[in-house]
């Protein structure tokens, strides 16, 4: 078995995965949703120190699978320093005391993986990760061969979420609440700009959406009754739009096959309607995980973990260390 954590932003998740079925054994997850709430978005030291507390807790009952464990694996990268930091600390010290390799996972392969949780592997496959901190099209032909095609030039689409949610005074998450309250409002009530949709680049930017919203919001506080689901809405789909269109525009090049949406804002209703829309004329098989993993977890980095098991690709303990940046 290989016993698995995640720490790399705002959730305390631990799993045991058996590696040769890639069987789930026990997995555990602490979000501090309520704790970042009121700030609107992940404050780093608060969630280092509430890292440190619930990582211990969620250990403790894992000590029964102790003596079946042939390795420890652990996100190191990307993610906040301060919060990574306290899951390669416990990984090596477990490392050390049980006397086992330890694996460093990248935390984007860890979503691409949440697509094979308990089940095999699918590839190649085009996969669009979409999460807080992260908007990326990737070609992934097995697990070292990853090829990114396209990034956000500045705040990803979960973010954007995030940050409209807090404009709006909803607190955090953003996308949980924002998808609720779009639900009801009109799509085509704001004509806001499709980001990048003159240029050529197959890119991403949300920063100027998030600007135009802005906008909007104050104007409708104006209102004696201020009513953000028209906003909502529109935004959510002009969010989505500026995904599609550029999708579209890759498609011409690259015949999608299998496509896989992955990442926490993968579980967005609108978002995998319009995707499926997007590939039908390509008779393309679209790919999810299931909505209890598309958010940060462990059992993701367990599955990663028992292919780089197989792969024997392990970490040396002194020079496993924290890269907050993406190297995908
Ligand atoms: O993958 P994840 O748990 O953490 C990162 O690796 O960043 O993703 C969290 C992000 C947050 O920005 C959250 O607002 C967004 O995913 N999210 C959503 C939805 N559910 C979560 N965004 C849009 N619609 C949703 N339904
Ligand atoms: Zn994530």
């Amino acid at each position: 078995m290989v016993l698995s954590i995640e720490s790399s932003c705002d959730d305390s998740a631990i799993a045991i995965t058996e590696i040769a079925t890639n069987k789930l054994l026990f997995h555990k997850k602490i979000s501090q949703e309520i704790e970042h709430s009121v700030y609107g978005g992940v404050v780093p030291e608060l969630a280092a120190r509430l890292h440190a507390e619930a990582l211990p807790k969620i250990l403790e009952q894992c000590e029964p699978y102790f003596k079946e464990l042939k390795a420890v694996a652990v996100t190191s990268t990307p993610g906040l320093a301060v919060t990574l930091v306290e899951g390669v600390t416990m990984a090596k010290a477990i490392a050390v005391a049980l006397d086992i390799p330890i694996i460093g996972v990248n935390h984007l392969i860890g979503h691409i993986y949440s697509l094979f949780i308990e089940k095999e592997t699918v590839f190649p496959l085009t996969v669009l990760l979409v999460s807080g901190g992260h908007t990326q099209v990737m070609e992934v032909k097995n697990l070292q061969e990853i090829e990114t095609i396209a990034k956000s030039m500045d705040d990803s689409f979960g973010e954007s979420f995030d940050k409209v949610a807090k404009m709006m005074g909803l607190g955090y998450p953003g996308g949980p609440v924002i998808q609720e309250l779009a639900k009801n409002g009109d799509r085509l009530a704001h004509n806001f700009t499709v980001p990048l949709h003159q240029s050529p680049l197959i890119a991403f930017s949300y920063s100027g959406l998030k600007n135009a919203v802005r906008l909007a919001v104050l104007e409708e506080e104006k209102k004696e009754q201020p009513d953000f689901q028209d906003i909502a809405a529109s935004f959510e789909h002009i969010a989505t739009k500026h995904l599609t269109m550029k999708l579209k525009k890759y498609f011409k090049t690259v015949q999608p096959k299998t496509f896989a949406i992955v990442g926490g804002a993968s579980a967005n209703l609108y978002l995998r309607s319009q995707i499926e829309a997007l590939l039908k004329p390509h008779n393309a098989k679209l790919l999810l995980s299931e909505l209890k993993y598309c958010s940060d977890n462990a059992a993701m980095i367990g599955r990663v973990a028992t292919d780089m098991y197989k792969e024997n690709m392990f970490s040396s303990l002194e020079e496993l260390d924290i890269a907050p940046r993406s190297s995908l």
